[in-house]
């Protein structure tokens, strides 16, 4: 099959979901009803979902069997061990705990690292992990190397720290961990390259400082690793992740990415003192040590995940297809973040609406037309998700985006040729959209939310 261009799916459809099809009046009203928000719609009134790749996945026939012998045992239930076997064969941590997802893992491990004149580094903080951060009074602080926020640059890994910063704030700060976002999401589903991770561990080892990776999209990374990396390209997948890991001293987890699961997520670490103090906080919100906030059959459908998503047929499909609906865009003139990233791709709304200023959010502007014309949810990766700062005032985000992320085995080619024709028709007639504005909203992560109108 190599001779041939044409990268299939490397599944057949075992089971099928409903799309309905709706007008373009009735999206307006609903746009209208869900104050302009694309979170608030409701998902039957949206035909293709790029919302998030979060969860969003399609299990395999293995993984809905695992469901089957999920076992429910609220202490020490083999589920659990099969789910902690899986996750040591990437990520050889002495400790595995289990959360009902990413956030959760954030949310306690910050509860013991954060707080008030403490910094966080990282290439750059997820909404959830920087709000984590900021919540405990520490500061999240983004340290991407300057190709990172080019979006017409094509450096082969936009994910990277930059270590000169990173060492400025290690010599300067109190900083009780550093953070490394594989791949980088915020910065466009970027890799991070190994040669970088070694930089930082070097770093952080002549500080005293551990590190940890927020490790949602391992797989994709190990995957550009092994094609953009100098010398990686005979290796397997499992061998890269277990370097990545090597450079780390724990992991935050969403299991809803990469590890093929509807839910779930864990926090892994070595240090024996800091993981008893995680596990006490485990159980006040999430559960027993064992479970941690999932049922036995989620851990079954995340251990096979794990198996599944390090399978080259999978990942070689997988980072195609998304380079296939960024490059027909680009190719049909539409800014796009450059080289595709992973799990999305990312529309650069402040190129495609030059007219509209940061502060009238041309990000969501973007994406509400596309689901009014066209019935696509995207997500606004802007000024409205980063623009307020924790002291209140506002500024412009440093890019403002809109993802197109791709929910792992769910959508054909037919229903991404059918996004590349939607996306090309909305930005020939960028000229015609306007700025919005907000008309009420949270004081933290507003973007899921607040309401809007046509500014
Ligand atoms: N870290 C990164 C890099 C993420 O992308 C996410 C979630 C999380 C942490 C939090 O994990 O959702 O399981 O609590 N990202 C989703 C997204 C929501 O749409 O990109 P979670």
């Amino acid at each position: 099959m190599d001779r041939f261009r044409t990268i299939i799916e490397p599944f057949r459809i075992h089971a099928v979901e409903p799309i309905r099809m709706t007008t373009r009046d009735e999206r307006g009203d609903r746009l209208r009803q869900a104050g302009f928000n694309l979170f608030r719609l409701r998902a039957e009134d949206v035909a293709i979902d790029l919302l998030t790749d979060s969860g969003t996945g399609a299990m395999s026939r293995d993984q809905w069997a695992g469901i089957m012998q999920g076992d429910e045992s609220y202490a020490g239930s083999p589920s659990y061990y099969r789910f902690e076997a899986a996750v040591k064969e990437l990520f050889p941590f002495e400790h595995v705990i289990p959360t009902h997802q990413g956030r959760a893992a954030e949310r306690i491990l910050f509860s013991q690292l954060g707080g008030a004149g403490r910094t966080v580094p990282n290439n750059s903080h997820f909404d959830t992990t920087r709000a984590n951060v900021e919540f405990t009074g520490a500061e999240a602080l983004d340290l991407l190397v300057p190709e990172g926020l080019d979006p017409a640059s094509d450096h082969p890994f936009k994910g990277n720290m930059d270590l000169a910063a990173l060492e400025r704030v290690l010599e300067s700060r109190d900083v009780p961990v550093v953070f490394v976002t594989v791949t980088n999401n915020s910065g466009g589903g970027q890799p991070v390259s190994l040669e970088n991770l070694r930089g930082v561990r070097a770093l952080c080892d002549r500080f005293g400082v551990p590190l940890f990776l927020d490790a949602c999209r391992f797989a994709e990374n190990a995957w550009f690793v092994k094609q953009r990396e100098p010398g990686q390209g005979e290796r397997s997948i499992p061998d890269i992740v277990r370097e990545m890991a090597s450079y780390a001293d724990g992991m935050t987890m969403s299991a809803k990415k990469d590890p093929l699961g509807n839910i779930g997520g864990w926090l892994a670490l070595d240090d024996d003192a800091l993981a008893e103090r995680c596990r006490t906080m485990l159980i006040l919100t999430e559960g027993f040590p064992t479970y941690g906030g999932l049922a036995g059959r989620d851990l079954e459908a995340i251990a096979r995940g794990l198996e599944e998503v390090v399978d080259e047929d999978y990942l070689r499909y997988r980072i195609r297809s998304t380079a296939y609906l960024g490059e027909a865009l680009h190719e049909a003139g539409v800014p796009v973040v450059r080289p595709i990233g992973g799990h999305a791709v990312f529309l650069d709304a402040r190129a495609l609406l030059p007219h509209v200023a940061p502060l009238e959010y041309p990000g969501q502007s973007l994406a509400v037309a596309l689901y009014r014309e066209g019935g696509i949810r995207s997500c606004e990766i802007g000024t409205v998700m980063f623009g307020r700062r924790p002291d209140g005032t506002e500024r412009p985000a440093p890019m403002d985006l809109v993802r197109l992320a791709i929910p792992r085995r769910t959508y054909t080619q037919s229903h991404v040729d059918y996004v590349i024709e939607v996306v090309t028709w909305v930005a020939q007639r960028a000229a015609e959209l306007g700025g919005m504005r907000i008309v009420d909203e949270p004081p933290q992560l507003r973007h899921f939310t607040a309401r809007f109108e046509p500014a």
